[in-house]
């Protein structure tokens, strides 16, 4: 008889995909993170987007006067792209460690990504630049075609855009972001080492049932959405594969109650706080708890280029209730309140602090 596992112990994670917001909400959020993961990949979809290297640079800075006390978290900052964007600019900050990567936004496809590119083509000078110091492109790989069906939109994107793309620019690093469709799965896996993807814990949860169960619920609204059960399926077992193009990135994206609560409620699902037991009930649910290290803290550094953590992180097997709000700074009114994903459920892992 196998044993059953009460304790793991691993690298510490990095988050490869998350959202921190700025301004009064900025140091309720990071907390979550900081308290667990080494580095994380900060998305620049602010309101204006982080779009300069100054941008970039005082954005940085007040993240890490938001981080706790004794916390060694570090922010790894990415540029917006736009049609304007300049490929010196984005070289200079790749090579001063400003920008870790930039994010392509297709205009309209998501919360603030109006100031994002209309025509990939357009920015072709930036993808040759791109390619050739071999900095990442991390790609909201969604369609902005309203005729297109909210459910293909990433399909449709890896056909008309992505492959047309990589065509032009073959040697491109591209992370293919929250991915939620056995197409993008294939994508990823049918090509060379170069495109790798991130797997949120949500998409991994629930599929795209959760946003009609018994009404409508927003707080399972994000983007790109959920899918069917096949996809769930096939993204779960992608994601505890072990194989290197498959890595965490939670796409943690806060928004408060009003947001949330309103006839057109925003994308995006606050998993920060558990994401890590989140994640871990997924591996031990299929079977593949030898595989959550080489998927939380070994393939993103690997593809990044990046040295792995030297702490560890310890997680047992003991019950943990979820909160179903958290108060994250705004002046206390519960409009202001943001639900984390798994609101009032009770996780079998939690993360051991000393
Ligand atoms: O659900 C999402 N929320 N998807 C995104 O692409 C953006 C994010 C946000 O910023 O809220
Ligand atoms: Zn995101």
């Amino acid at each position: 008889m196998i044993e059953p596992v009460n304790q793991i112990s691993l690298l510490k994670p990095d988050d490869w995909h998350l959202h921190l917001r700025d301004g009064k909400i900025l140091k309720g959020v990071v907390s979550h993170t900081a308290d667990v993961f080494s580095r994380a990949i900060i998305m620049p979809n602010l309101d204006p987007p982080v779009t300069t290297l100054n941008q970039a640079k005082e954005y940085k800075k007040r993240i890490v006067q938001s981080i706790p006390s004794g916390s060694s978290f570090s922010p790894l900052m990415t540029a917006y792209l736009t049609d304007n964007m300049s490929p010196d600019e984005l070289e200079r900050g790749f090579i001063e460690g400003i920008f870790q990567a930039a994010k392509l936004y297709p205009v309209n496809v998501t919360t603030n990504s109006s100031y994002g590119v209309t025509d990939l083509s357009k920015i072709d000078n930036i993808f040759e630049t791109m390619e050739r110091i071999n900095m990442p492109l991390l790609i909201h790989g969604e369609v902005n075609d309203l005729n297109v069906d909210v459910f293909d939109r990433e399909a449709v994107f890896i056909e008309r855009h992505l492959k047309p793309l990589l065509r032009r620019f073959p040697s491109l690093k591209v992370v293919l972001e929250h991915i939620t469709t056995i197409d993008a799965i294939d994508f990823v896996e049918n090509n060379k080492c170069d495109i790798a993807a991130t797997i949120t814990p949500h998409h991994l949860h629930i599929n795209r049932n959760a946003m009609f169960l018994g009404g409508l619920r927003s707080d399972f609204y994000c983007l790109p959405t959920a899918k069917r059960e096949i996809h769930r399926i096939a993204l779960r077992r992608a994601a505890t594969s072990g194989k290197a193009c498959f890595f965490l990135g939670t796409d943690s994206a806060p928004h408060t109650r009003k947001f949330k609560e309103s006839s057109c409620g925003c994308a995006g699902i606050f998993n920060a706080p558990f994401a890590l037991e989140s994640y871990l009930t997924v591996f031990e649910e299929e079977q593949a708890l030898d595989n959550f290290e080489a998927f939380a803290s070994i393939n993103g550094a690997r593809f990044y280029g990046l040295p792995q953590n030297r702490e560890s992180i310890t997680l047992v097997k003991r019950d943990v209730s979820v909160p179903e709000m958290f108060d994250v700074g705004l002046e206390g009114d519960p409009n202001n309140f943001v639900k984390p994903f798994h609101s009032g459920e009770t996780l079998k892992w939690s993360v051991l602090r000393d």
